[in-house]
């Protein structure tokens, strides 16, 4: 089973990310993969919104991780957002214990995460993100995916 979603235009790669929070469960890591521009951070700033996070999302290209607080009734109360682009070597991003700092309350998304998939060291979503010939982008899940995981799936593809 594949879950895709289509998105003709920058506010529906945001739309995508708002409904995508309601897959979310507290603890989760989410890999999101696609070329530069592919419209990950775009994602994320949905994403953002949805979980009630109230500072501006921006790429963490250079930083590598930022932090937000999360004001909403998921039970979520952090939202980790990676770029790992300009990580050199592996051990780089195992320094970021990711794995680590997504305590039960908090979220990780991650971009360019499936260069580096062997060091989460557990169970993961994985987003795909391509670039149609009409610029349209379409998004597609996979990965650890339990029944209630895949009828909240469902609801979010389109
Ligand atoms: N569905 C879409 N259709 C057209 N342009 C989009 C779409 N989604 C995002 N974009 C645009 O693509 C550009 C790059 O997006 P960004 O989210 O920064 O990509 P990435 O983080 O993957 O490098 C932005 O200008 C954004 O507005
Ligand atoms: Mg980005």
């Amino acid at each position: 089973m594949t879950y895709q979603r289509l998105c003709a235009s920058d506010s529906s790669t945001q739309d995508a990310g708002e409904a995508f929070a309601a897959v979310l469960r507290p603890g989760d890591v989410v890999l999101l993969s696609g070329r530069l521009g592919a419209g990950k951070t775009t994602f994320v700033k949905g994403v953002a919104r949805a979980l009630g996070v109230i500072e501006r999302v921006t790429s963490p290209t250079f930083i590598m991780v930022r932090q937000h607080d999360a004001h909403n009734d998921r039970g979520i109360t952090t939202l980790h957002h990676a770029d790992v682009y300009r990580v050199d070597h592996l051990g780089d991003v195992l320094d970021l214990d990711l794995g680590e700092l997504v305590e039960e309350a908090g979220v990780a998304i991650v971009e360019w995460g499936d260069l580096a998939e062997s060091v989460f060291g557990r169970e993961v979503l994985t987003l795909a993100f391509d670039v149609d010939d009409d610029e349209g982008r379409r998004i597609s899940a996979a990965g650890s995916i339990d029944a209630e995981r895949a009828s909240a799936l469902e609801a979010w593809a389109s």
